[in-house]
C-alpha cells in the first residue's frame, strides 16, 4: 500500500502578506499544512501539482521553502504555468526522484524514488508552455517518450502534472486550460500501462475534477489559495476566495486506488 497526500496551486507570494484576489496564499497555505501534518497517519510522500507560486521569484520559492518545508514526508513538485522551473529546483526540497529527461530542457520530468517509487510507478510531468503562449499545457515528445519507455507493464501506474488532459465540458477551461495534446498523450499512456495504469492526477483548474476517459481516473485537485467557478458556458471564471482548504488522500493497494477528497475549513485550523 501506498499512501500519498495531493495538494495544488499554493500561489504564494514574495512574502506573507501577499494576497490573490483577497485571498491571503501564506496564511492558507500553512494552514494546510499543518492539516496535513494533523492526518492520523504518515504519508509515503506528498506531491505538490503546480503553482507553487503566484509570480515566480525567488523570494516568492523561498517562503513557499519555508512553509512546505515543515510537511513530515518528502514532498514532489510538478512545474505550473506559474512556475520556473530553475527557481523550484534552486529553492525546494524534492524527496528522491530520477530525473527522465534532462534539465537542460527547462522541462521537469521524473519518476519517484524511493520505497513507494518500488511499489507503485509515479511519474511527474511538465506541461509548461511559453507564458506568452499559455495557461494551457503541452507534453513534449521527449517527456512522452521517457515515460512510455520507463514503464514497465509490472507495476501500477500513477502521472501527476499540472494540466488536465481531457476537456472537461466547461467552455473557458477547455479552451485554455489543458494539454494541448492531453488526449493523445492519454491515450498513448493507456495503451502503453494498460490495466495496470491507476490514474492521472492534476491541478491548475483551481476546482476538484472527477473525469473518466476509456475507463481511466483523472482526478483533480483544487487550490488551497482561491477556487475557480465553473460552468458549462462560462466564457471566463469568478475568483471565489475564501473558500475551503482542499487536499487528496490518495491510497493504492494491490488492488484498488482510492481517492479521499477532503475540504477543511478556514481559518479554524489555525
Ligand atoms: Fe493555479
Amino acid at each position: 500500500m501506498v499512501e500519498v497526500i495531493h495538494l495544488s496551486d499554493t500561489h504564494f507570494g514574495p512574502d506573507r502578506t501577499h494576497t490573490i484576489r483577497g485571498a491571503n496564499a501564506c496564511d492558507r497555505a500553512v494552514a494546510l499544512v499543518a492539516a496535513i501534518n494533523a492526518l492520523p497517519f504518515t504519508p509515503d510522500f506528498i506531491v505538490h501539482t503546480g503553482d507553487v507560486t503566484n509570480d515566480p521569484d525567488p523570494e516568492a520559492y523561498a517562503l513557499a521553502a519555508e512553509v512546505l518545508s515543515e510537511l513530515k514526508a518528502p514532498v514532489f513538485f510538478a512545474t505550473g504555468n506559474h512556475d520556473e522551473v530553475a527557481m523550484m529546483r534552486a529553492s525546494l526540497a524534492f524527496g528522491e526522484l530520477d530525473l527522465l529527461v534532462p534539465e537542460s530542457e527547462g522541462s521537469l520530468c521524473y519518476r519517484i524514488g524511493g520505497a513507494a517509487g518500488e511499489k507503485v510507478e509515479f511519474f511527474v510531468m511538465d506541461g509548461k508552455v511559453p507564458p506568452d503562449e499559455g495557461p494551457h499545457g503541452h507534453l513534449s515528445d521527449s517527456q512522452i517518450e521517457a515515460v512510455l519507455g520507463a514503464i514497465t507493464g509490472t507495476k501500477p501506474v500513477a502521472v501527476f502534472l499540472h494540466y488536465p488532459l481531457t476537456p472537461i465540458g466547461s467552455r473557458w477551461i477547455d479552451e485554455h486550460l489543458l494539454v494541448r495534446n492531453g488526449n493523445e498523450f492519454h491515450d498513448a499512456l493507456a495503451a502503453k500501462a494498460g490495466a495496470q495504469l491507476r490514474g492521472v492526477f492534476t491541478g491548475h483548474l483551481h476546482r476538484g475534477l472527477t473525469l473518466y476517459r476509456d475507463g481511466v481516473l483523472q482526478c483533480g485537485v483544487s487550490s488551497p489559495a482561491c477556487e475557480f467557478s465553473v460552468a458549462p458556458d462560462d466564457a471566463t471564471c469568478e475568483f471565489l476566495p475564501g473558500g475551503p482548504l482542499p487536499f487528496h488522500h490518495l491510497t493504492f493497494t494491490a488492488d484498488s486506488t482510492q481517492v479521499k477528497a477532503y475540504s477543511l475549513p478556514f481559518p479554524k485550523l489555525a
